[in-house]
């Protein structure tokens, strides 16, 4: 009966589905944690079942996004790279993404309200000497030290160490263990002690001024993470190490990144397919999504913060509580008031105004991101709160285009920091971003989706690509007793 054959072929996947044959491996949240789990399961095993990726929006990225002001594309959310985030570099070249040429000087404003405290030097114009940029460089770098003195070098050292120690998360296969917690992934580099202690404790002790801590600390944590400088110890390190030489982007957003990861890996991206609840059904997880389909996954990745997204988890999964902190990314394409700022000319304000924390100053930062000409300009702001137009109208003297954007950006930092589970309910559902808690940066995101990557593959039978040893090995748990028994200090 060949009629018969098609209906068959047809009613055939819903009845798999029914029957739950539930081998695939499920990732909520297409960011760079969700991509870049991904990415390391394909690329660390030989026989992995199909990959699901599920992204409630229409775009991969998440918080790695452009906007487009006056015709050009900015980073809106995620923006610089540190020359040293080993896995968003060696991503970017396997994806073969460039970086982006950049290159001015920043003129850096330190703005407490009412003036500004401290300004470097306005760069020399566009396409001066070599010699010229370099000398301006020397005497900007004799300006800070005049003010900051040795605390400038204290607090390199700090970030230094901090790098150092987080390095460690690159070493090869056999020499690093797959981690179930958070406080013993930061435990075994060395870096747990951060999180337990403020930024402020931490830089005193270090024996920076306050002077110091209260102006170009604090400028640096309220650019990067909104806040002040009584966020965690390790949270600080991060952003400092945020404000240093050699900072990049990619060249046409860095929310290809993602994009990238996911076709490498290639996964079954579901987009504009929200996750609202999952289910353990024994064997596997059922995920139900605002489409009104269900999957069954015998493993789930959560790969975005649960603080702010509304998922149903049966039974309840819990987890210590965490607020994100908001981000309002302001743009405007037009001019700044120089009056605002006690100026009489728009070319006496700084590109980079910075901020104290002081009551009374309604925003973070602003930047310059492009001229237009010496009257059409495009701007970043970072605020707390929402800016209003009749702020707006203060601060700038011409707006011709404006687009706001409401971040739930990283976690609000505290200290101490205490971490959700990385496996939530001890059988097969994955939390990535519990690691948020430590610091949030693409680069942590990696780090802590390939450490999910491992976790998983150690638990179940994928088959580890020929040269990486598997994980759970008599070899590696020895390397591991062996780290812990050296003598690391906890800070
Ligand atoms: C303004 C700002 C500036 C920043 N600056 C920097 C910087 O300069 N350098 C740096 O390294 N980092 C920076 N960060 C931090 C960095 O952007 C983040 O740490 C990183 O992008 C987080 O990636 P993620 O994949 O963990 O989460 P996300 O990017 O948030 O990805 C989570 C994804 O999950 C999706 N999702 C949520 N719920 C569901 C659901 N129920 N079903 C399906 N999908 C769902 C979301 O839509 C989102 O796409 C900045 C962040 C902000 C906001
Ligand atoms: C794994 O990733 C590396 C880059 O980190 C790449 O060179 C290699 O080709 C990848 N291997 C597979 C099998 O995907
Ligand atoms: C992805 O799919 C392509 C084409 O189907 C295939 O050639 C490639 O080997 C696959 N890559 C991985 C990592 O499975």
């Amino acid at each position: 009966m060949p009629p018969l054959l098609p209906i068959v072929l047809l009613l055939l996947p819903s009845l798999l589905a029914a029957t739950g044959t539930a081998d695939d491996i499920c990732i909520v949240g297409s960011g760079i944690s969700g991509a870049s789990t991904a990415f390391f399961l394909t690329n660390y095993t030989t026989s992995l079942p199909q990959l699901r990726v599920f992204e409630r929006r229409g775009k991969v990225g998440g918080r790695l996004a452009t906007v487009t002001v006056g015709g050009d594309d900015f980073e809106a959310g995620g923006a610089i790279i540190h020359p040293r985030n080993l896995h968003v570099r060696r991503f970017a070249a396997l994806l073969g993404l460039a970086p982006r040429d950049d290159g001015d000087d920043d003129w850096l404003g330190i703005w407490d309200g009412g003036r500004f405290v401290f300004s470097t030097l306005r760069p020399p114009p566009p396409g001066s000497s070599w010699l010229r940029r370099r000398l301006h460089g020397l005497a900007n770098s004799l300006l800070l030290l005049r003010r900051y003195g040795l605390s400038l070098l204290r607090m390199d050292s700090f970030v230094q160490e901090m790098l150092q120690k987080f390095l460690l998360y690159y070493n090869g296969f056999e020499s690093r263990p797959v981690f179930d917690s958070v406080e013993e992934m930061l435990k075994w580099s060395g870096l747990y002690g951060l999180t337990q202690r403020t930024l402020e404790q931490e830089l005193i002790d270090a024996g920076l001024n306050s002077q110091t801590i209260s102006e170009l600390v604090t400028v640096i944590t309220r650019i990067n993470y909104g806040q002040s400088v009584s966020i965690s110890g390790l949270a600080g390190a991060v952003s400092l190490a945020g404000s240093e030489s050699g900072l990049w982007a990619i060249k046409g957003g860095n929310w290809q990144l993602a994009a990238g990861l996911l076709k490498t890996a290639n996964a079954t991206l579901h987009l504009q397919e929200g996750i609202d609840s999952i289910s353990d059904a024994g064997d596997y997880y059922v995920l139900k999504s605002n489409e009104g389909h269900e999957y069954n996954c015998k493993v789930t990745v959560v790969a975005t913060p649960l603080d702010e997204v509304n998922i149903k988890f049966a039974p309840p999964v819990s987890i210590p509580p965490r607020k994100m902190q908001h981000t309002h990314a302001t743009f405007v394409k037009g001019l700044l008031n120089p009056k605002f700022f006690g100026l009489s000319s728009v070319s006496d304000i700084p590109e980079l105004i910075a901020t104290m924390e002081l009551p009374d100053i309604p925003f973070s930062s602003i930047s310059v991101l492009k001229k237009h000409g010496e009257h059409d300009m495009i701007y970043k702001v970072f605020s707390r709160a929402k800016l209003d137009d009749t702020l707006l109208d203060q601060i700038f003297s011409i707006r011709e285009e404006t687009i706001r954007i409401d971040w739930p950006a990283y976690p609000h930092y505290h200290a101490p920091e205490d971490f959700a589970p990385i496996i939530l309910d001890g059988k097969h559902l994955y939390y990535v971003n519990t690691f948020e808690s430590a610091a949030s940066a693409m680069e942590t995101g990696a780090v802590a989706a390939e450490n999910v990557a491992r976790l998983i593959i150690s638990r179940l039978p994928l088959g580890l690509r020929a040269g990486l040893s598997s994980p759970e090995s008599e070899l590696h748990i020895k390397s591991f007793a062996g780290e812990q028994d050296s003598g690391r200090v906890d800070l």
